[in-house]
């Protein structure tokens, strides 16, 4: 979900009216959840609220019907539905105190079914089967009683009550000068404005007003005035935020010229890796992440690496294993973070956990890194998110620096984080001795060639998206690929159903005669990512027998080869070429054209490829 909150000045109403501010924070946060969105602003002694099923626009169309007042004051949310369906009425705010107080919420309150008993024993009426409508019931109740009209107090004494993750955010008739805001396990930052301060589960949710955030540790409330913010623990006691400003702007956030972010962020990959890749090495040309902020001296005895991730990012994690082994001969596991936890791992203080996730924020991740840390593991966070959670919890942190990823399904962070993962891998090489510092200075030059190879294969774009054109109708897809071109594979066909929720599926080329083989039919598409033929043990041969293989048996075979490839031609119905570089490198450009496919085909099926249907880019439950 994506939460907002605003609070200004009378005097400065006519310039940033509270629910102007509210919808266009909502508006670039809608990418976090787009189930349902709804505000609540406080004026005239009132809390006015209004909330719909469905996108923002929505939202937009309904206040247009029935406006609200001017207000200096207020909260929104976009919805990713937990509990209850993605209704009107489930949708945010919650009201509470007799409908003097309005709640929003983003995570899970684990105790609310108990908590829920309580409040209806007590008399509360519910409206909602949303465990938001508890929290708000719960601190009405601490408002109106034992808080004695103090909302930062009735807040307060809800979290003790809570369980789970949430983050809350709350108005008050009682109060109109004030935003009081809890988390625990879930984001939120706070923006701050001259005359006026925001809230947000990102800085997207203000970036148009201000750059200047604080972020807030786990376990705290703040409270915001237009002139104040005052942090406490959930035990009462007073505490800091850390101030940071953000490095990029409202406009690096908007569309640029493309009809969607999804294809501007698939045309800003050249510059994504090529800010990945930047300054990290020192005068003499050795890799320096200074970034990382753990002493390189820990990382030399590190046994075994266990990298986490979800989703796109856990493909990024299998090419880092295949890039880190070959480079540092450390052994490396790649595991989906949500397994991870609950199968007992093994791991000590010489394993070095690498987390890998975009927002920084995925509960999933975020859960398995602390359990790692528990453990006695030395965490590493691979980011995009600056201060984000996962990263400020890790001993060490890599930051992708790719810019603002808007579009819901992962792509130009995807070639960052596998970037990041080279540079690693590099690094270990270099401190523990594995490679020649010869050797990483020529991977390094080939690594920073790989822009402008990117901007040559979106250059010479059209003829995949007239074949994603000529496939709309297709109802099922394969992807093969081997060695780093198995989870290029699994990646193309992820974007494929994310964007066009077509059945696809991603194998890695040698499993095929064990059992998928068997879905080939005439007319089947299989995409196959074929291994460079500069690369290793004939690697290249098996691939192309197995493209004669599926071919046999009727499937109608696209491939994505090498430049100078000309074996794979005969048994190709289509060949996009990519330019050639280091093997082990190629997952940075034989994505992009799977990419461009599953962007192209999704749009001219008329889907929203920014959105798609029942996704978040940022799943912060678990
Ligand atoms: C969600 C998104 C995916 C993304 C995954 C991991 O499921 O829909 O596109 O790959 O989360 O996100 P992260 O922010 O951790 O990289």
């Amino acid at each position: 979900c994506g939460i907002v909150g605003y609070i200004g000045l009378p005097e400065k109403t006519a310039e940033h009216n509270a629910l102007d501010v509210l919808l266009e924070g909502l508006r670039r946060l809608e990418y976090r959840g787009y189930d349902s969105a709804g505000v609540a602003t406080v004026s005239g002694g009132v809390v006015e609220s209004r909330k719909k099923a469905g996108k923002l626009a929505n939202l937009v169309a309904e206040i247009e019907t029935s406006p609200v007042a001017p207000a200096t004051v207020g909260i929104g949310h976009t919805r990713w539905a937990t509990h209850g369906g993605p209704t009107d009425q489930n949708a945010h705010p919650h009201l509470g105190d007799g409908g003097r107080l309005a709640v929003i919420h983003n995570g899970i309150i684990e105790n609310f079914a108990e908590l829920k008993e309580r409040l209806l024993a007590e008399g509360c009426v519910f409206e909602s089967q949303t465990d938001t409508e508890v929290a708000a019931q719960l601190i009405g109740r601490h408002f109106a009683d034992d808080a004695a009209g103090d909302l930062t107090e009735a807040m307060r004494l809800a979290c003790q009550e809570l369980e789970g993750a949430f983050t809350l955010l709350a108005v008050h008739v009682d109060q109109p000068d004030r935003v009081v805001a809890a988390r625990r396990n879930s984001p939120l930052v706070v923006g701050l404005g001259e005359g006026e301060n925001f809230l947000g589960s990102d800085v997207s949710g203000f970036i148009d007003f201000t750059r200047e955030a604080v972020e807030l540790e786990q376990d705290q409330i703040v409270t915001i005035t237009h002139d104040d913010v005052a942090i406490i623990g959930f035990d009462g006691t007073p505490a800091e935020g850390k101030r940071f400003t953000v490095d990029w702007d409202a406009a690096a956030a908007e569309k640029g010229g493309f009809d969607t972010f999804m294809e501007k962020e698939i045309n800003e990959q050249p510059k994504a890796v090529e800010d990945t890749l930047l300054g990290r090495t020192d005068a003499e040309g050795r890799l320096a992440l200074d970034e990382l902020r753990i002493d390189p001296e820990e990382l030399k005895d590190v046994q075994k690496i266990i990298v986490l991730a979800c989703g796109t990012a856990a493909y990024a994690g299998t090419v880092a294993k295949y890039a880190i082994e070959h480079w540092c001969r450390i052994p490396v596991e790649v595991e989906l973070a949500h397994e991870f936890r609950y199968r007992d791992p093994i791991i000590d203080e010489t394993t070095l956990v690498v987390s890998i996730s975009q927002s920084g924020e995925t509960m999933d991740t975020l859960m398995a890194v602390r359990y790692a840390k528990e453990q006695g593991a030395r965490t590493l966070s691979i980011c995009n998110t600056n201060g984000a959670t996962i990263p400020r919890e890790s001993d060490a942190v890599l930051y992708l620096h790719a810019g603002p990823e808007i579009a819901v399904a992962s792509t130009k962070a995807f070639l960052a984080m596998i970037a990041a993962a080279y540079l690693l891998g590099l690094y270990l090489a270099q401190l523990r001795g594995q490679l020649f510092q010869g050797q990483i200075t020529d991977i390094l030059a080939d690594l920073h060639k790989i822009p402008a190879k990117i901007q040559e294969i979106l250059d010479n774009s059209e003829q995949i998206k007239q074949l994603a054109r000529d496939m709309a109708d297709t109802p099922s897809v394969l992807f093969l690929g081997r060695h780093v071109g198995y989870p290029v594979a699994m990646e193309g066909a992820l974007k494929l159903k994310e964007l066009a929720y077509i059945h696809a599926e991603g194998f890695a080329a040698g499993e095929l005669k064990h059992g998928p083989i068997a879905l080939i039919d005439e007319g089947q598409p299989v995409f196959v990512v074929v291994p460079s033929p500069r690369g290793r043990d004939s690697l290249h041969s098996k691939v192309v027998s197995n493209i004669q293989e599926v071919r046999a048996r009727g499937a109608k075979t696209i491939t994505v080869a090498e430049s100078g490839d000309e074996a794979v031609k005969e048994f190709s119905e289509a060949v996009f070429h990519v330019p050639e570089t280091q093997p082990l490198l190629m997952p940075l450009l034989t994505t992009v054209p799977l990419q461009i496919f599953a962007c192209a085909l999704a749009s001219e099926k008329g889907y929203d490829v920014d959105q798609p249907r029942n996704l978040a880019k940022s799943v912060t439950v678990e």
